[in-house]
């Protein structure tokens, strides 16, 4: 898992992630809903948003979201880049827009200082931010999880229950989705194959994006690096527990009903993909001052 970045727009976009003056009630930042100190994500079913709204689907972890072929459970942005722009003009989340939240920043010396060494002039744009934040996310990787390391050759980092656990994630059929880097993230697949997924038909999927009746509950395939640290699961969260998922995941993707003790092996085996989680140092950030508008929780 070698990465480059630039360390100056990393750090600049680490201070917009936490930033809450991109809300317009300057109280929500992305890390509210992508918390790092618990796994990238919010350990809700649904997000909590602007006036205490409930969002519709379930917040993913924003770590290792690089390995994503694309962005959200549907796809419908390309990179980081552009997801970035998303949440803080969406009236349910950080319900702002972009013009202010320009505004903000630009009203603030620190950040105009900060934008022209990382940009060239102090004239702050959207696309600056949203380059910054994604620059910053792609330092969200979780490397060396014990299964990385016993890939690399160290037998004693996996228990026997763990190996066993690998093995049947392979024979059972899972891998066919969740393989790669991200052990998942690079492709989408119906939920439900073999069985109709009725908990939540609100949910098109990637029929957003495509408007084809094959793409209906056609999700992105999550990864499952740090998987014991995002419950609840499924894009609804409506499951806590990794046993029920794993047991639920080969009845309606594989058709298969696991044993206590396979499923125990698998979650076991799953665990193993918790990584090394980024160290953040919280960022100061620069003071608001007479000039910048005002939150509002209107
Ligand atoms: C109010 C909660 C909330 C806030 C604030 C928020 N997000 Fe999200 N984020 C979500 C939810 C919910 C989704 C899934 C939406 C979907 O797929 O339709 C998501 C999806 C994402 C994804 C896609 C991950 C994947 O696996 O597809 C990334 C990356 C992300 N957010 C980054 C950010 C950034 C950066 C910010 C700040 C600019 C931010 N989010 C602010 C709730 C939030
Ligand atoms: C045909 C493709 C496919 C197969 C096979 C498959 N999965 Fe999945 N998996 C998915 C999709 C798609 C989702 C997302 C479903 C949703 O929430 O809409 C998912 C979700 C999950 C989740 C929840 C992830 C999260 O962040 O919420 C876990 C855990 C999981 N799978 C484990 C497994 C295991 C273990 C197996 C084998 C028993 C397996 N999967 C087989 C496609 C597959």
């Amino acid at each position: 898992m070698e990465i480059s970045y630039n360390q100056n727009k990393a750090e600049l976009g680490k201070m917009l992630f936490f930033d809450p003056r991109l809300s317009k009630s300057g109280w929500l930042s992305c890390n509210s809903c992508h918390n790092l100190a618990m796994g990238g994500d919010d350990n809700r079913p649904s997000s909590i948003g602007h006036q205490w709204q409930i969002g519709p689907i379930n917040s993913p972890t924003v770590l290792n979201a690089r390995f994503n072929v694309a962005q959200f459970w549907d796809g419908r942005a390309k990179d980081l880049q552009e997801q970035a722009g998303g949440p803080i003009a969406n009236p349910k989340e950080m319900a702002s827009n972009h013009q202010l939240a320009i505004k903000i920043l630009q009203s603030i010396p620190d950040y105009q200082t900060k934008f022209e060494k990382v940009y060239g002039d102090k004239d702050i744009s959207i696309n600056e931010v949203t380059d910054a934040i994604a620059e910053f996310e792609k330092t969200l990787i979780t490397p060396a999880s014990r299964f990385d390391q016993w890939l690399l050759g160290d037998d004693s980092q996996l228990t026997l229950q763990e190996k066993e656990g690998y093995h049947l994630f392979k024979e059972k059929g899972c891998v066919a989705c969740h393989n790669g880097v991200g052990v998942g993230g690079n492709s989408y697949q119906k939920f439900g194959v073999v069985k109709p997924y009725d908990k939540d038909k609100n949910s098109l999927g990637r029929y957003n994006v495509t408007k084809k009746e094959e793409d209906k509950y056609v999700f992105k395939v999550p990864l499952l690096r740090n998987i014991e640290l995002t419950a609840p699961y499924f894009h609804d969260g409506s499951v806590w527990s990794l046993n029920e998922a794993v047991s639920l995941m080969a009845d309606y993707q594989l058709g298969i009903k696991l044993t206590d003790n396979e499923t125990n092996k698998i979650v076991a085996f799953l665990k193993t993909l918790t990584g090394k989680q980024p160290e953040i140092t919280y960022p100061v950030l620069p003071p608001e001052n007479i000039h910048t508008p005002r939150p509002s929780i209107n």
